[in-house]
């Protein structure tokens, strides 16, 4: 019942996965062909009853992952399985703050982050943010791949990826996350004054008057 429960979360989750990071790896492209496409897949995944299933499947997807860790202390991994449960357990500490950080603005101040958002973030703090984005690009893009060719099974089709496959389209996915970072770097063209925008501005403010921190170089 709760493998069940997991694949179907799973399954509802890496429909947006799929979406959020093909939108991502379009930030190589500049801030235009980012905002623009993201401004219209905005209409579907922040369209309030399609984000509260979202956000429901993924808060249930974590707890029956947790759940069946329990339940099966001693189950045998394999090496694939393993970088499942590693790629698991490092969204499940960094994607809390992730949706505050992003989703929160614009809950709270109705302030979007867009590329501008993220190419402040980036230039603010990079040692922390090149790292910290690739990573989630990566462990998001292998987690939700070999998730679902996992999930999709258990509902009864027949996929999944050969290991080698994964491992491709993985290292794929990875090389797109860079590139990205590097539009979102201003590494091919300018990216302007993001200091100035909304989001530098909100975030400026909110992390010297709630943390103490200076986001100003
Ligand atoms: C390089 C990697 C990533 C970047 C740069 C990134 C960036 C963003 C941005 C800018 C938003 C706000 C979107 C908007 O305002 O419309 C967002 C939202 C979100 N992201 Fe990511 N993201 C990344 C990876 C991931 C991964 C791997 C996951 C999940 C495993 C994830 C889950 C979410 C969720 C759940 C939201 C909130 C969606 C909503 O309710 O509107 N992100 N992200």
């Amino acid at each position: 019942m709760l493998k069940q429960i997991q694949a179907v979360t799973g399954t509802v989750f890496a429909v947006f996965l799929t979406l959020h990071l093909l939108n991502t790896w379009l930030a190589a492209l500049g801030p235009a062909t980012y905002d623009g496409v993201q401004s219209v897949l905005r209409t579907l995944y922040q369209f309030t009853p399609f984000e509260a299933m979202l956000l429901a499947a993924l808060v249930v997807h974590v707890i029956s992952g947790l759940l069946r860790i329990c339940i099966e202390p001693k189950r045998e991994l394999t090496p694939r399985s393993r970088w499942h449960r590693i790629s698991g357990i490092f969204l499940l500490l960094f994607i809390g703050g992730h949706i505050t950080a992003v989703r929160g603005a614009s809950w709270f101040y109705d302030v979007y982050p867009g590329f501008e958002g993220l190419a402040f973030s980036i230039s603010a703090v990079p040692t922390y943010f090149y790292p910290y984005y690739f990573l989630l690009g990566v462990a998001g893009l292998y987690h939700g791949l070999n998730g679902l060719g996992i999930a999709l099974g258990r509902l009864g089709f027949r996929t999944g990826l050969s290991t080698s496959a994964l491992v491709r389209v993985t290292a794929a996915g990875a090389v797109l996350t860079l590139l990205a970072l590097g539009g979102l770097g201003g590494w091919y063209y300018d990216v302007g004054a993001v200091q100035e925008s909304e989001f530098a501005v909100l975030t400026t403010r909110i992390a010297a008057e709630v943390f103490g921190v200076s986001l100003t170089p």
